[in-house]
C-alpha cells in the first residue's frame, strides 16, 4: 500500500451534464473511456486512483479530465493538468504513456496532449476559434467521427429545403393561377 509521500498520480473524470453524453460529443463510448481510464498503471504498476466528477464548469472542452501529480511529482514542481476535449483513443493512450513515465513534475507532457491544456479559467472560445479547435480536432489521429449522424443530418436538411423549395413553387402557382382568374373576369377584352 502506498502512503502519501509517495502516493500515485489521480485523475479526475468529468461526467456531467456535458462531458460524457452522446448529446454533447457523439461518437465516443463514454463508459468504454471511463473504464480504460480506470485501469492506467504507473511504472511501479501501481493502479492510478479515479474520480469520476460532476461538471467541472467548462463545458465547452468535454471531455474534460484533470491529472493530479504523484506525490514525487507534485515535490518537483508538477500541478494538475487540466486537458480539454478527450474524446480520442489515441489521447487517453498518450495520457496513459505520460502517466507511466511519471505524469506533471516528473515526465514531459505527450505533444499529443498539448493542444488539450486547458484550466480550470479558460474562458469559452468565440465560434472562430472553436472552429479551428474542432477542424484541428477533426485531423487528428484516431479521430472517431460521427460520420453516419452527420450524413442523415445533412441529409434531413437536404430533404427540408428541397420541400420548402416545392412548397413555394406551387403557392407561388396557385398565386398566379388566381391573380389569371381574377384577370380573366375583369379582362373586358377576354369577354
Ligand atoms: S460536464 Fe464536464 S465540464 Fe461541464
Amino acid at each position: 500500500m502506498s502512503s502519501v509521500g509517495d502516493a500515485p498520480c489521480r485523475l479526475t473524470v468529468c461526467r456531467g451534464c456535458c462531458c460524457g453524453t452522446r448529446k454533447k460529443v457523439p461518437g465516443v463510448d463514454h463508459e468504454a473511456q471511463f473504464a480504460r481510464l480506470s485501469a492506467i498503471d504507473d511504472h511501479t504498476g501501481r493502479t492510478v486512483p479515479v474520480r469520476r466528477s460532476e461538471c467541472l464548469d467548462l463545458c465547452f472542452e468535454a471531455n474534460v479530465v484533470v491529472v493530479q501529480p504523484s506525490a514525487q511529482g507534485r515535490a518537483a514542481g508538477g500541478r494538475p493538468v487540466w486537458l480539454g476535449r478527450v474524446t480520442d483513443e489515441h489521447l487517453v493512450e498518450a495520457l496513459d504513456d505520460w502517466i507511466f513515465e511519471g505524469g506533471p513534475g516528473i515526465a514531459p507532457l505527450p505533444e499529443a496532449l498539448r493542444s488539450h491544456v486547458t484550466s480550470k479559467d479558460a474562458e469559452k472560445p468565440g465560434k472562430g476559434e472553436k472552429a479551428k479547435k474542432d477542424k484541428a480536432d477533426k485531423g487528428a489521429p484516431g479521430r472517431e467521427t460521427d460520420s453516419k449522424n452527420d450524413r442523415d443530418e445533412k441529409r434531413r436538411k437536404k430533404r427540408k429545403k428541397a420541400e420548402k423549395k416545392a412548397r413555394k413553387k406551387s403557392e407561388k402557382a396557385a398565386k398566379a393561377e388566381r391573380r389569371a382568374e381574377r384577370g380573366h373576369g375583369t379582362d373586358p377584352a377576354a369577354a
